[in-house]
């Protein structure tokens, strides 16, 4: 079973929560790295966290979440390996996957309504990578 790492600052705990229990319920495995209430916090601490638990290969996909995703993902992608991608649409969900072969997918918990949120979380997990052409520009990336 897909084991599934994710993290949020107070902005966006409300959706990890959400998130959450809808891939407990589709039987994923769920790592919650917090954090765990609304009182304010350093976006960039829980990135932290998330990309260590990717890089060590704890788990096979991250989520982050934080008011806007934008932060939060800012963060992430300064590190080699994390391709964080911030899924504001179903047709980006897709192609996050085909193209990017995204290792974290990013929402905002103020900006996104959280039915969208686990579309995009669906359909990004029922897409494959497409690999090829698309490889060696992720190659690229980390070089
Ligand atoms: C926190 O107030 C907010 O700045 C943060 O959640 C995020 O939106 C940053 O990009």
């Amino acid at each position: 079973m897909m084991k599934i790492a994710i993290a949020s600052d107070h902005g966006g705990v409300d959706l990890k929560e959400i998130i959450s229990n809808f891939l407990k319920n589709k039987n994923f495995e769920v790592v919650d790295l917090g954090t765990n209430d609304t009182t304010s916090v350093d976006y960039p601490i829980f990135a932290d966290k998330l990309a260590d638990n990717i890089l060590k290969k704890e788990s096979d996909l991250g989520i982050l979440v934080c008011g806007t995703g934008v932060g939060i993902s800012i963060r992430a992608n300064r590190y080699k390996g994390i391709r964080a991608a911030l899924l504001y649409d179903d047709e980006v969900a897709v192609m996050a996957k085909k193209h990017n072969n995204a290792n974290v997918i990013v929402f905002g918990g103020r900006t996104m309504n959280s039915n969208d949120v686990l579309k995009r979380i669906d359909i990004f997990l029922n897409t494959e990578f497409e690999g090829g052409r698309h490889q060696k520009r992720i190659d690229l990336l980390d070089m």
